[in-house]
């Protein structure tokens, strides 16, 4: 019986005691990284790693492919990878979707968020991007640049050099020369003085209104959601009312 007792005591005691000193989860004896420690000779609290340990998961060390720097810090000029037609074709699929809605297709800054009020970027082909190395573009993408936020999440390392594969192409496009042209492409170039190949749109055509006119008028409410508003509704004009048109 005693026994019992004294074993409660205990305990409520190092409660007690615990509750004073705060030696709980909140306060543990343990070094938190990079600290130092004076219980080993070098002054670190971590070890080294013992000799001939491997990486676990990929190292990213080589700073041209991860960072676009070269060794200095400075932006690398040449790819840091091979170029090729898989390569950039991939970069316009990714352009496309990341980048041409405020770049535009071709790169000159008047995507389609820009043209509903969102900041101009400047475009690809004036001097100073067209000679910027390639590690600018993998810096801003990664990094942002400005109002420009970055796309490091979005997209992965190799798909950002795929993009700027194909922003270097789309810069090639706008500054080319006839003589840059195969022979045979060559011969469809109009003269000076003759009649003008039809006039490209180098932006994405906007759908046509008539694309929109048989929106339903009442879009269907999904059945069983309280209040739910189907795809397409409008919120704010009352139902049944068709979306605004600039
Ligand atoms: C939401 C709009 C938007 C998107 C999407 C966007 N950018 Fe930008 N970008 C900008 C704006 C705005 C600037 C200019 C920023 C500034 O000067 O403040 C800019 C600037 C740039 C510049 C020029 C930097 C310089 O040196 O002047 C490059 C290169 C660039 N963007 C590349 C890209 C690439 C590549 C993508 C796609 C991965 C992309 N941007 C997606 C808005 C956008």
């Amino acid at each position: 019986m005693t026994k019992i007792w004294g074993k409660a005591l205990l305990a409520a005691a190092s409660l007690f005691a615990a509750g004073c000193a705060r030696s709980d989860m909140q306060d543990q004896p343990k070094y938190k990284p990079e600290r130092p420690s004076d219980f080993f000779a070098d002054g670190r609290s971590e070890r080294q790693p013992v000799a001939g340990t491997v990486a676990w998961g990929p190292l990213d060390d080589d700073t041209a492919y991860y960072e676009g720097k070269d060794a200095d810090g400075k932006d690398i000029e040449d790819f840091p990878l091979v170029v090729d037609k898989p390569l950039i074709v991939r970069g316009q699929q990714r352009f496309d979707i990341y980048c041409s809605p405020c770049h535009g297709r071709i790169g000159n800054g008047l995507g389609m968020i820009v043209r509903r009020g969102f900041k101009q970027p400047p475009s690809y082909h004036i001097d100073r991007l067209r000679n910027a190395p390639v590690g600018h573009f993998f810096d801003v993408i990664s990094n942002g640049y400005g109002a420009m936020l970055n796309y490091a999440q979005q997209i992965q390392v190799r798909d950002r050099w795929a993009i700027i594969a194909y922003i270097r192409a789309l810069q090639y496009s706008q500054n080319a020369n006839v003589n840059d042209l195969p022979a045979e492409a060559r011969n469809r170039v109009p003269a000076i003085g003759q009649a003008p190949i039809p006039a490209q749109t180098n932006e994405p055509l906007v759908p046509a209104d008539s694309d929109f006119e048989d929106f339903p008028a009442q879009p269907a409410t999904p059945s069983g959601v309280p209040g739910a508003h189907g795809a397409g509704a409008v919120h704010g004009t009352g139902p049944g009312s068709q979306p605004e048109r600039q």
